[in-house]
């Protein structure tokens, strides 16, 4: 059993705790995370805005930014402990195993060489083929992420070109290394409607295909629903809640999840959207026990006092919460949150109190 199970996983981080040292105090962005990538499968990270999801991709890569470090966890690829790893085997996994698609696209592209260039190194890498076979697949994989004209765009350097061709560009890279473990950090910010579907498809298609494994970033719930078998949530800095994507979005267990897909779902017309009060909390001074517990409608004393612990929620279904672990008796009433949204005289008088001068009811929901 346990040997079926390894050769299922691709990724596993174990206790993975970065922190940020500045001058208002430590920020532990990333506190204690644990999860499993399955080869084959996409899996959905999500979370507000600040929650620890680009801070742990960055982490997997060792591309954490001072003054941030890693500071305890292990995180092993297809049997390889990359913590362990030489600066010099890390640029290797990163050409090789590991694509990453990050929230910047200009950023990670190089200046200095034309984007035609870029993409058939990596096809070069990959293949072991000549530079001319190399650039004639390059605009082959940029017509794949609709880049019209590929063979002029080709010629482009990264400054020539908009955010959005940037990000295609990222995506043609990512997808060319044809990689064991993808990471897309919403790799489909910036792109229309047509092409973030397209995007969707080539990276499924890739996953799917090659047997490797996907962390896929994103504010969108709906993108997971539809792309990811299962899902991680965040919130300010732990992971809460993680499963199967169809067991969390039919049954989810820690009112923090609740509360993101009620704010997603617009049920009935007439009803206001539920948004989850307060915002995440200031890093550097997290609330004690549940760090959850000041927004929670269903906190009681024992959730001010003592952080929960992962809890069995169903199979492979687990959250880090009071009431799913037994401690406490919370009864979970599916319209929590709609009673909390009325209680406050409506949506616009809730947010009000809750969000301060706020103005913008999507705010701190990504
Ligand atoms: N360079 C940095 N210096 C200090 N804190 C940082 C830095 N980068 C990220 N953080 C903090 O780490 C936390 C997680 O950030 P991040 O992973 O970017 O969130 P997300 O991707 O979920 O929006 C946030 O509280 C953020 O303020
Ligand atoms: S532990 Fe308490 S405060 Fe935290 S999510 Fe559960 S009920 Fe809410
Ligand atoms: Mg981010």
């Amino acid at each position: 059993m346990l040997t079926e199970r390894r050769l299922e996983s691709l990724l596993e981080v174990r206790g993975l705790h970065t922190y940020f040292y500045t001058y208002e105090g430590v920020v532990k962005a990333v506190n204690s995370v644990s999860f499993v990538l399955n080869r084959g499968e996409i899996t959905g990270l999500v979370g507000e805005s600040g929650s620890g999801k680009s801070v742990t991709a960055q982490s997997i890569v060792r591309l954490v930014k001072a003054p941030g470090k890693i500071v305890e966890g292990e995180v092993w690829l297809d049997g390889q402990d990359l913590m362990s790893c030489s600066e010099h085997e890390m640029q290797s996994v990163r050409g090789r195993m590991i694509s990453t698609i990050f929230q910047e696209p200009r950023a990670a592209l190089n200046p200095l060489f034309t984007v035609g260039d870029q993409i058939g190194r990596v096809i070069q890498l990959r293949e072991g083929c000549s530079r001319k076979a190399a650039e004639g697949l390059a605009i082959e994989v940029m017509r794949a992420v609709e880049i019209a004209d590929p063979e002029r765009r080709a010629g482009a350097y990264p400054h020539e070109l908009s955010g959005g061709m940037c990000q295609r560009i990222m995506v043609a890279i990512a997808l060319s290394a044809n990689p064991l473990l993808l990471i897309a950090d919403e790799p489909t910010t910036g792109l229309d409607v047509t092409v973030q579907a397209q995007v969707l498809d080539l990276i499924r298609l890739r996953v799917k295909s090659a047997g490797s494994a996907c962390l896929f970033i994103t504010h969108d719930l709906g993108v997971v629903a539809e792309l990811c078998e299962r899902v991680i949530v965040m919130y300010a800095g732990r992971v809460v809640e993680q499963g199967p994507v169809a067991e969390i979005f039919s049954n989810p267990r820690h009112p923090y999840t609740q509360g993101l897909i009620a704010s997603t779902l617009r049920v009935d017309i007439n009803k206001p959207i539920s948004t989850i009060p307060g915002t995440v909390p200031d890093a550097v001074l997290l609330p004690s026990g549940c760090t959850f517990h000041p927004r929670c409608p269903f906190a009681e004393e024992l959730c001010e006092q003592e952080e929960p612990s992962m809890a069995a929620a169903g199979m492979q279904h687990r959250a880090r919460c009071h009431i799913v672990s037994g401690r406490i008796e919370g009864e979970m009433r599916e319209d929590a949150w709609e009673l909390a949204v009325a209680q406050a005289g409506g949506t616009d008088s809730f947010l009000q109190s809750v969000q301060g001068d706020t103005t913008d009811p999507e705010v701190g929901i990504e």
